[in-house]
């Protein structure tokens, strides 16, 4: 009899070895698929310790194993019942009916979980619950709280808003253990500081922060000048703690694999890259002065986009803006940036609408990312010859913010000071493009003709 098991086997422990020894005894080969890091990101698994070539060695080292196999998409399963001739299908009782639909195929076995002992507490025993708390309360704010439940190993429990009162309520409606009427007070009791206030507030509150040792996850844009973003981030290296931009699209898994199928020469080499964000709205903060706009509330993610394609160092920056005589903000731009090889356009509405996509043109093709492609889950790469066509997809879960959060938290317990899936030097990069479309754009819409913004 042949039967196989599937798990993701992080810091193997009892459970497993329980679960391998009972799963062997169903047969006399004993098949089991190690989960990819990737797959278990789409399925909302964010915190796995170990490396796959490790868990592997986990689960060959108990001398059970006939053939290990990796699990990489969700279906595999049936595909390999019947291409590997299984006849039992085994897993813990944490899934109990979860796979009966495998009964068209094999025989399927849950086989009692061995109880006290997980991965999960076994990672939060090693590393302690991070502690987060909540800077501002607003939507964003709400939505995180309720995304961090998603993400394993920590926990947020305080918030601060400078309106004493909305904090008391958002932690009585989010559930949270403790509200302060302070930041001080809120930062003596936490590991970390997740802050969502309005932009123009960011530079103080990470300097406040990063100066008491606390962990900083900030919302985009972290500051509106490329001198304050870069401050922020020495004083974060020079304590020591981790400053990370909270631009959700960075983290995503989506948007990193388009990144490197583009980077990889799959569409030959990138010569444009074409990114859109328009979100109206009809009031409220992103329209008034002087942080408002659409630059400053939406330029990061298409900003995002070009320096991942292209890097740092753009030799010349065009910005045109409409700005209508009764606005206090822009609120419809667009960015256009040279690079040696290549260019980028950047347009951002909120009081403009447009087809919210992403193109990449490149000499062999080119990639299509359809509308939200921030929020990236699907994407083709494109040819003159269409049937080298292909369609991608990768499960967003949420709202996102869960990536993030994944990688803030992995960063703090791992002691890494940098992301590579949106690194200082890219925050510091697109800070200054923002800056400097800010206070150079083309303003149209004021007086019906064009005149060089001096507001900024
Ligand atoms: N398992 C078990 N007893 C435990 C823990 C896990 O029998 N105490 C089984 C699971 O039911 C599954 C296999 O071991 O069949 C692999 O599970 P995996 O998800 O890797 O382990 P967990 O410890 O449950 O991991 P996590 O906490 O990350 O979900």
């Amino acid at each position: 009899m042949r039967v196989i098991t599937y798990g993701t086997f992080d810091l193997f422990h009892e459970g497993h070895r329980r679960l391998l020894e009972r799963a062997k005894a169903l047969g006399d080969h004993l098949v089991v698929g190690v989960t990819t890091q990737n797959y278990d990101s789409t399925r909302g698994k964010l915190n796995v310790g170990q490396s796959l070539m490790e868990r592997i060695k986990n689960v060959t080292d108990t001398g059970l194993v006939d053939e290990v196999i990796i699990e990489e998409y969700e279906g595999q399963k049936i595909h390999d019942i019947q291409r590997l001739g299984i006849d039992i299908f085994a897993i813990g009782s944490d899934w109990e009916g979860h796979f009966d639909y495998l009964k068209d195929y094999c025989e399927v076995v849950y086989l009692e979980r061995t109880k006290g002992v997980s991965s999960t507490e076994l990672r939060t025993q090693n590393h302690g619950i991070l502690s987060i708390g909540v800077a501002g309360s607003g939507r964003i704010a709400r939505r995180f709280v309720a995304e961090a439940r998603y993400v394993s190993g920590v926990s947020v429990e305080a918030v601060w808003s400078p309106t004493a009162e909305h904090a008391t309520a958002f932690a009585a409606e989010l559930e949270l253990a403790r509200s302060y009427g302070t930041l001080e007070e809120l930062l003596g009791s936490v590991d970390a500081l997740y802050l969502a206030t309005p932009h123009g507030t960011h530079y103080e509150l990470v300097k406040q922060a990063l100066a008491a040792g606390v962990h900083v996850l900030c919302e985009k844009p972290m500051t509106l000048t490329q001198a304050q973003t870069r401050e922020l981030h020495e004083l974060a290296g020079a304590a020591g703690v981790v400053l990370l931009e909270a631009l959700k699209t960075g983290f995503a898994p989506g948007f990193q694999r388009l990144v490197a199928v583009a980077r990889s020469g799959s569409i030959g080499d990138i010569r444009s890259v074409d990114a859109t964000f328009t979100k109206l709205v009809s009031g409220g903060r992103e329209l008034q002065a002087p942080e408002g706009g659409s630059i400053s509330e939406l330029a990061s993610y298409p900003l995002l986009a070009a320096v991942k394609l292209f890097g740092a160092g753009h030799t010349a920056l065009r910005t045109r803006s409409y700005w209508p005589q009764e606005s206090p903000v822009e609120v419809f731009s667009q960015i256009d940036l040279d690079y040696p090889t290549g260019w980028a356009i950047a347009r951002t509405g909120v009081g403009v609408k447009s087809e919210g996509d992403l193109v990449i043109s490149g000499t062999e093709g080119y990639i299509y990312v359809p509308a939200p492609w921030w929020l990236t889950e699907y994407f083709e790469t494109r040819f003159e010859d269409s049937r080298r066509n292909q369609k991608y997809f990768q499960k967003f879960e949420g709202d996102g913010l869960r990536y993030e959060l994944a990688e803030f938290a992995g960063m703090i317990r791992d002691g890494s000071r940098t992301s590579f899936k949106y690194t200082a030097a890219e925050s510091i990069e697109i800070a200054g493009i923002m800056e400097a479309a800010r206070s150079q754009a083309e303003i149209f819409g004021r007086r019906g003709h064009v005149e060089v913004s001096s507001a900024g």
